[in-house]
């Protein structure tokens, strides 16, 4: 899918598109990946991308996509790229239903905007994209969570119809405060 974005009040207009990772956008995925890793980011998805050659990474995200190969206790999920002018600006992940961990703390939908691509609405928007792709899926309510304290995060999910069920207690971090979208 491809959305014209108007940029706050600078009126620039730029092209952006979710989509899966195909092998034409290796160089675009190295790039992102170091971007990701200088961040000193480290999240569970980045250690799925640990050595592994680029085009198995393909296959794998693929084969997640229809719930194949999946690791133990995953549920099928779709992971799509944030794509501006052939560049990585994000992602998100799709878990197309909730298994108890997920239902406790992770939700269905979890994003991410390179460091370097914050504070331009980009975070919204790859909910906003997020959501046309539930539609697909066939949802019609998403579990969307985020840290306590987490203000960019909160602001998007309530910006998008996120409605707070309660603040989960977490072993090694702060809270999660668990939201609804209806679709
Ligand atoms: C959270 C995250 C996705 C926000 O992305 P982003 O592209 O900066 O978000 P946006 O530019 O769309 O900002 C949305 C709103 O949050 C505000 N915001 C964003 N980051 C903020 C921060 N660190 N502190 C305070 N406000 C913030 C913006 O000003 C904007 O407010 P507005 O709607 O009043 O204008 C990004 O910081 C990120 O990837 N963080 C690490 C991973 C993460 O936390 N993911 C979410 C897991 S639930």
């Amino acid at each position: 899918m491809i959305v014209s974005f108007i940029h706050g009040q600078h009126m620039e207009k730029e092209e952006l598109r979710l989509a899966e990772l195909e092998p034409e956008h290796e160089a675009a995925f190295a790039d992102y990946l170091e971007a990701v890793r200088a961040e000193g980011d480290d999240s569970r998805w980045l250690a799925e991308y640990q050595d592994l050659p680029y085009a198995g990474m393909v296959e794998k995200l693929k084969c997640w996509k229809t719930g194949e190969k999946l690791p133990s206790d995953w549920v099928p999920a779709s992971t799509l790229f944030l794509m501006r002018e052939g560049k990585i600006v994000g992602q998100v992940s799709i878990r197309h239903e909730l298994n108890d961990f997920l239902r406790r703390i992770g939700g269905h939908i979890g994003y991410y905007i390179r460091a370097d691509q914050r504070m331009k609405g980009y975070g919204g928007l790859i909910l906003k994209l997020a959501m046309e792709e539930v539609r697909r899926i066939g949802l019609n309510r998403v579990l969307v969570t985020c840290d306590e304290g987490n203000i960019g995060s909160q602001k998007i999910i309530e910006k998008h119809g996120g409605v707070l069920e309660n603040m989960e207690p977490t072993e090694d971090g702060p809270p999660k405060r668990r939201y609804w979208i209806e679709l």
